[in-house]
């Protein structure tokens, strides 16, 4: 029997971030977070497992996997046990956007790899019990197994068993809903999120006010979703994201990942806003910034965005689907 997968994944963007965790190990995050499935921000992932491969050869978009990420080797571990089989695996993988410059391409990574790697080894898990797998090998990715708008239930057992992601809505549910995936720079961050995650738990004075204020977002942000209420969901998305990154720029040492070019989207955004445009912004470990809208705005905002000094390029998303096996093969 061949053993060999394909599984297609959509990033997701968070709305309500998540930010520590109360296990490294089995990525159990401190808060619940929300996000939405991006269409057309993808990661393609074929997996075989084979006795012809004398080690494991992990491809990730045209390079060979460096030491750095041998999670994604513990993880394939992790599923070769629970599948019982032994054979040495190779794993090609290739994203459309540009990869650990926060735009959660860990999420898609994983996530594709999970769904992938569980089916070639001939295990079929339902959507709950990958999702809970496909968090040990990034935290976001659990929410990138499902489509639409998607929340990442804390959970609160020690074994991780109850932490995983949950639907609210699907794709079809809010389809004029667009986030503007705003490329500043397409190099890769100095501190990955797992590092900054560790140190800001640590050393944050203020992160027992994120833990206390966080469940407001989430109640607020879930709401405004299922309400279809845009500036709702628009003004608690951005107000969370930004005590996120006062969260990292109050840990010692400070991490601060905006650049100038952020600065200069953020006040274009409150000054098109006061215009009476309806936008809203977001932006997780990184540079880059995402822009909230509908898509009666969208052509407006992305022409505007794509004026500014900085701005390299624009992908605009809407709701997307599910992660799903595909029939192709990366080789
Ligand atoms: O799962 P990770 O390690 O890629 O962390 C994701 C962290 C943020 O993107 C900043 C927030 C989030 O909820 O996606």
């Amino acid at each position: 029997m061949v053993k060999k997968a394909t599984a297609l994944a959509n990033a997701n963007i968070a709305l309500v971030k998540y930010w520590g965790k109360r296990n490294e190990e089995l990525i159990l995050p401190y808060n619940s977070s929300i996000s939405m499935t991006c269409d057309g921000l993808f990661t393609t992932t074929t997996v075989e497992f084979s006795e012809k491969y004398k080690e494991d050869i992990i491809i990730i978009n045209d390079e060979e996997l460096k030491k750095d990420e041998k999670n994604i080797l513990s993880h394939l571990e992790k599923i070769r046990k629970m599948a019982g089989i032994k054979e040495r695996v190779k794993v090609v993988s290739e994203s459309n956007f540009p990869v650990a410059a926060g735009l959660a391409s860990s999420a898609s990574g994983l996530a594709a790899l999970t769904l992938a790697a569980t089916k070639a080894a001939g295990l079929d898990l339902n959507q709950r019990e990958l999702s809970i797998l496909a968090r040990q090998g990034s935290g976001s990715a659990c929410r990138s197994i499902y489509g639409g708008f998607v929340e990442w239930l804390k959970g609160e057992k020690e074994d991780g068993s109850n932490s995983y992601a949950n639907q609210i809505v699907d794709k079809n549910y809010w389809p004029e809903f667009r986030i503007i995936v705003t490329i500043l720079t397409e190099a890769k961050k100095k501190i990955s999120s797992r590092a900054g995650m560790v140190q800001t738990v640590k050393t944050c004075p203020f992160y027992q006010g994120w833990l206390k204020t966080v469940e407001e977002d989430l109640k607020i942000v879930k709401e405004a979703i299922l309400q279809k209420d845009f500036p709702k969901l628009g003004a608690q998305a951005e107000y969370n994201c930004l005590k996120m990154h006062a969260l990292m720029m109050t840990t010692k040492p400070s991490i601060i990942y905006w650049r100038p070019a952020t600065m200069e989207v953020i006040q274009n955004v409150l000054a098109w806003r006061e215009e009476g445009l309806q936008c809203y912004f977001t932006i997780d470990a990184g540079p880059n910034i995402k822009v909230l809208c509908l898509k009666k705005d969208k052509k407006e905002i992305n022409k505007r965005l794509l004026r500014l000094e900085g701005v390299i390029k624009t992908i605009i998303a809407k709701p997307g689907d599910d992660a799903k096996i595909i029939d192709k093969y990366l080789f």
